[in-house]
This record gives C-alpha cells, structure tokens and sequence, in this order.
C-alpha cells in the first residue's frame, strides 16, 4: 500500500483514539507508518476495541503505528489541534505563534512551502510547541485533502481550522480582467469551500466519540465582506460569499458541534500587504494617486488611520482576541465578527 493511502486509513482512525483516550481532546496522537517494537497489534476493524485508555502504542495490520500521549491542560488552549492556512506571513503567522503561545499544535500551511517551514520552525522553537508545515495550495482539493492527513497523522486529529489564506487584485470594471477576478474567487471563496470540506471530517469523527465535543471553523474574512470596496469588487464579492459560506456551513455542522464563525477585520497597516516596501498597498496608493494630495507613504497611512474611528490600523492580537473568544464560548455560530476599530458596524 502506498504511504498517502496508508495516512489517509490513519486519518480515519487517528481522531476516535485520541477522543477515547480524552473526550476533552487532552490527547495526542502521532502516526508513522512502520510497525513499532512492543505495539499492540490489531486491524483496521478491531483497533477501537483493542485501545483500553492511558499512553500506548498500537500497531494496525499493514498500515502503521499509532502512538498515544496525554497531554496536561496548563495553557488555555492546552491539547488543541489547529491548522492555519496563509500562515507562513501577516496574520496567518501571527495566529498561528498567538495558538502556539497558549498550547496549540499547529500546522503551518501555505502555498510557499519554504516560509511555512521556516515558520514552523520558528514556532517550536520559540514555544517549545510541535509544529508541522505543509507546503498547500488552498484551490486544490488533493492539496488540501494531504494538508489535512498531514496534519491528523502527526497530531491526532483536528480542533481549530482557521480559513486564513487570501489574496487581493484591485480594480474597477474597466481594469479588472476574467483571469484576475477568478483567481480572487477561487482564493478567497472557494477555498474556503474545499478546505472546509476536508477539515470537517476528523471533527466528526472525534464527535462520534465524545459527544459533547466542539471544534471550531473560523474564516478570516474582512470589513470588506461587509460593505462593498470600491475598485475592488473581485475581493468584497469573494468576502461576502464568504460570510454565505460561514451561516450555511454553520447550521448544516451544529449537528456535530462544529462552530462556523467569520472574522472580520479592518486594515492590517503594519502587514506585508500594506507596508511591503515595493508592492504594499501603501507604495501602489501612493503611486497611483489613489489618496488626494499624498505625497509620501506617511500621508496615505494616516488617510487609512482618521477612517478608524479607534485611530488605527487593526493588528495581529485584535484578531487573536476574536479568535480566542470564538474558541471558548459554546453557543455561538454562523456570526460575522467585525475587529475594525468601529470602522464597520453590525446593523
Ligand atoms: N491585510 C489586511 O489589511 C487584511 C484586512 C482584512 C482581512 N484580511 C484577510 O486576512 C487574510 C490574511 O491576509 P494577510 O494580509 O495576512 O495576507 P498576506 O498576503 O500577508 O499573506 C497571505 C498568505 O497566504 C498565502 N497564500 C496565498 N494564496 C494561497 C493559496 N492558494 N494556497 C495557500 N496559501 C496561499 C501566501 O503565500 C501568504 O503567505 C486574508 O484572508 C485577507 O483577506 C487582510
């Protein structure tokens, strides 16, 4: 049998373990493929009924090891299993170290497989956290289907998937060509569709164990899925489908306690987006004329800033908070967080 169907058998089989071994998911599991000396050994069938709690090894016929450890709650997130997409810089990065710094392990996924690497490597060794990368391009859904294996085989399942991945290309009617408009869709709209797809499955089957379990999906969204932007439809219609996503996959998966929330933060100005010394928003607005009597970089920040009525940009741990919030509360789902300074305001 070939490796990736043998994760794809562990993956299956990675989430009951641990959920047997904690139903508050306080509990790890690692898969490798090889048999390992002193594991129990059973089948596919039967590997439920031979677990009997506390850490051990299980050797399943012809697929692999699955060694289980309790982990021991500490941090607030202790035990927790998430993956971020995009996460290699701006706010994927920042929430992936925020999960990491309060317990989580974490999967570091992006389409630049060598950042996302980088990354997590920055992350363990900083927090003293496991943390894998995938190299994932969020459209593709074998991608995205391996990003998740990838990620139950080294940890044991899946608690917190957070949609982070997106991409901007501004323009009006005039400027904005078919390719362009797809490829915002298929980023940030579609994607959202496929990876939520594959993350839902090992919650479901942690749920089929521990019954009063909950796992989280969370769309970083934007302000910009809650009022339109001009010259940049492609991003405002992928956003707000986005939030169309987040309310009907939230009542489709409250049967399996899966929460489905969408956050939706305002400028992120110190971000690579905004602040990139060559293609940043700020350098491109400023080149284009876009803010009215401009003449430097500092002059367009401070244009984007008195639209806050907060008086600035939004930052990493104004979405961590969020995040942070949708993660412990327990009756709340299908909901648009805005994290916009009062930018934007729920009516
Ligand atoms: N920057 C802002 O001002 C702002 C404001 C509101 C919302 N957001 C949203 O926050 C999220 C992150 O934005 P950011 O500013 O940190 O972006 P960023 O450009 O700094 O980082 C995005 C990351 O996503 C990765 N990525 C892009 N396409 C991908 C794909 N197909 N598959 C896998 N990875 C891919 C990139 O490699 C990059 O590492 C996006 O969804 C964005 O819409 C950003």
């Amino acid at each position: 049998m070939e490796l990736i169907e043998k994760k794809s058998i562990a993956a299956k089989i990675a989430p009951k373990l641990r959920m047997l071994c904690s139903a508050e998911g306080l509990a790890g599991v690692k898969f490798t493929a090889d048999k390992k000396r002193g594991a129990k050994e059973t089948t596919v069938e039967s590997v439920l009924s031979v677990y009997e709690g506390g850490a051990e090894e299980i050797y399943v016929e012809n697929v692999g090891t699955f060694s289980i450890y309790p982990v021991y709650p500490g941090a607030s997130l202790a035990g927790k299993i998430a993956i971020v997409t995009g996460s290699a810089q701006g706010f994927g990065a920042g929430i992936a170290e925020y999960l990491a710094a309060n317990g989580c392990k974490v999967c570091v996924a992006d389409m630049n497989a060598a950042g996302a690497e980088a990354k997590a490597a920055e992350i363990s060794e900083k927090y003293g956290i496991e943390a894998i990368s995938v190299g994932a391009n969020v459209t593709d859904e074998e991608s995205v289907k391996n990003m998740v294996d990838e990620t139950v085989c080294a940890f044991g399942g899946l608690d917190i998937f957070v949609n982070n991945a997106g991409i901007v290309r501004a323009g009006s009617l005039e400027e904005m060509t078919k390719q362009n408009f797809e490829l915002v869709t298929s980023v940030d709209y579609t994607a959202f569709f496929i990876c939520t797809k594959y993350a839902v499955q090992p919650m479901k089957l942690q749920r089929e164990i521990a019954p009063e379990y909950m796992a989280d999906v969370i769309e970083i969204n934007s302000k910009s899925g809650l009022e339109g932007s001009n010259k940049n439809f492609a991003y405002a219609g992928a956003k707000f489908g986005g939030i169309g996503l987040t309310q009907s996959f939230a009542l489709e998966l409250a049967p399996y306690g899966i929460k489905v929330n969408a956050i939706c933060p305002g400028n992120f100005l110190d971000g690579p987006l905004w602040s990139d010394p060559e293609k940043g928003l700020f350098v491109q607005y400023l080149n284009a004329g876009k803010v009215p009597g401009a003449k430097t970089i500092a002059d367009v920040r401070a244009f984007y800033e008195a639209k806050v009525p907060l008086g600035r940009g939004c930052r990493v741990e104004d979405v961590t908070r969020a995040i942070l919030y949708i993660v412990e509360q327990k009756y709340e789902t299908g909901q648009a967080i805005p994290v916009t300074g009062g930018q934007t305001m729920l009516n």
